[in-house]
């Protein structure tokens, strides 16, 4: 498999960074996914093999970390916590909120690929719960007012 030049260089630079080659996994499987939207089971076995770990290994740890997918998300893919500061202040209901506001099921995608929901568990943001991650950007404290208010905002940023 033949990545880009890109995703080459990072990967290069990584392997350097990391005498212990699978210390370079979870960097490696987010570049990837970065630059591809998720991970192929083509793009698994290429780690895998330059890692010197076998598929399942590689499977593992994806299937381990809610931010690394094996299928396709949104433009925006929305992890919205449940854990139990998130769920103490709001954050199923804010959930539930997303699922109606987006008419999603936790791991669908909108049809114009622009919103995917998914529930998490915590996302390290427990002080400023019920809080979500919008791709790597956060947002706190939200409420089904301020959430709307995001949503209102991203579909205005798809152009
Ligand atoms: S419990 Fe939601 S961010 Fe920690």
């Amino acid at each position: 498999m033949q990545f880009t030049p890109q995703l080459e260089d990072k990967l290069k630079k990584l392997m350097r960074n990391y005498p212990i080659k699978r210390s370079a996994l979870i960097p490696m499987l987010l570049f990837a996914q970065d630059e591809q939207g998720f991970l192929s089971q083509e793009t698994i076995a290429e780690i895998a093999g330059r890692l010197e770990l076998t598929v399942p290994q590689v499977e593992e740890t994806i299937s381990y970390y809610s931010m690394l997918r094996k299928k396709p998300a949104g433009k925006y893919h929305l992890q919205v916590c449940t854990n139990i500061s998130c769920l103490l202040r709001g954050g199923e209901e804010l959930f539930e909120h997303a699922r109606k506001k987006l008419r999603l099921a936790p791991g669908e995608t909108t049809p114009d690929n622009l919103f995917s929901l998914e529930e998490v568990e915590c996302i390290g943001a427990c002080a400023w719960a019920p809080a979500i991650q919008v791709n790597y950007q956060f947002h706190h404290e939200l409420t089904p007012e301020r959430f709307d208010q995001l949503i209102r905002e991203l579909e205005r940023s798809r152009t």
